[in-house]
């Protein structure tokens, strides 16, 4: 049986980043090597997936830094990777189904435990306002295909062409082989999930996705699942995932990674556990990349991942950091 702490130690420790809030609690490099100064911990803190969540989280810490809350935050900062067209695993610009359609993923959580949630909707620019929508305007958690798109509709959001030609080049030219191989850290390079907590202290969570490349019609990984790709419990803290959805849908791990915190565990130490279980449960884990990210009610953070790879943004009132998770492989 795989242990966590043996993992932790076949991982790079040097690297290893937990903050708490702006306080680097060991001595971690960003992802240029640069090491992490020791600051005062303040909220409020943004957390996100990816490199990309960078720029994402200075458009969160502008609704933060005057006084917004953590929802607004997390909404408008995974706005941008959605807009962004140069992204193919996010929003427009996203790599289509097998038949072409992009068919985007999305949820969004706030720290009164509400949550909503779309799933494979097309023609629509901006999901994760779709799924807060479906949070705040309907007594529903979650809409689907052809009845997200309604609702979009019904509630103002204009449909428009998400297929950009970069993606359709892209798409033409895996019909050629249809080859169903996710490439770690590559096409799987794919969800923002966000979290942030502001000077209230109050956390809300968003996460957002194009989904696997070339799917099958119809397919919806962890992204949209409260719990799988994002969850929230305000007394406690919240976590998001990215990577291979099915892998994280079997496990839960942002709910798990969540309840862990609320046993004690830090964020870190919960997103190892969360990783190590599913290394556990799956043998094929070499063959693919799932990573997580962590932050408690006091702002301090965490991620790990199954690869090498995976990185993630941290924002706070110091600096706003790419760093490197450290991994199981
Ligand atoms: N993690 C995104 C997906 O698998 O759809």
């Amino acid at each position: 049986m795989f242990s966590r702490r043996k993992f932790i130690g076949q991982s790079a420790l040097g690297s290893a980043a937990a903050f708490l809030g702006g306080v680097s609690l060991n001595s971690c490099n960003d992802a240029n090597g640069r090491e992490i100064t020791k600051e005062i911990n303040t909220l409020p803190v943004v957390i996100s997936t990816w490199d990309f969540g960078a720029k994402a989280n200075e458009v969160a810490w502008g609704v933060l830094g005057s006084g917004g809350n953590a929802l607004d935050a997390v909404e408008e900062g995974v706005k941008l990777i959605e807009a962004d067209e140069e992204n193919q695993s996010v929003g427009i610009g996203g790599l289509p189904d097998r038949d072409g359609r992009v068919a985007l993923d999305a949820c969004i959580m706030d720290s009164e435990g509400n949550a909503g949630s779309v799933c494979a909707l097309e023609h629509i620019l901006h999901p994760i306002s779709v799924a807060r929508a479906v949070m705040e305007k309907t007594p529903h958690v979650m809409l689907v295909g052809e009845g997200a798109l309604e609702f979009a509709v019904a509630q103002g959001f204009q449909k428009q062409n998400l297929l950009t030609e970069k993606a359709k080049v892209k798409w033409e030219e895996w019909k050629v082989e249809a080859k169903y191989q996710p490439i770690i850290n590559v096409e799987l390079h794919d969800t923002i999930g966000m979290l942030a907590v502001d000077q209230q202290g109050n956390i809300s969570g968003a996460c957002t996705t194009s989904g696997l490349a070339f799917k099958m019609r119809g397919r919806v990984g962890d992204s949209p699942i409260i719990g799988a790709g994002l969850y929230v419990d305000n007394e406690v803290g919240g976590a998001a995932a990215t990577g291979l959805g099915e892998i994280v849908l079997k496990s839960l791990g942002s709910f798990l990674i969540v309840e862990l915190m609320r046993m004690g565990q830090s964020p870190q130490e919960a997103c190892e556990e969360a990783v190590s279980r599913i290394v556990e449960k799956n043998k094929n884990y070499k063959d693919f990349q799932v990573g997580f990210i962590a932050v408690n009610k006091s702002g301090e953070t965490g991620a790990f991942s199954v690869q090498k790879g995976f990185n993630y943004a941290v924002k706070t009132t110091k600096q706003n950091v790419v760093l490197d998770a450290n991994s199981i492989v």
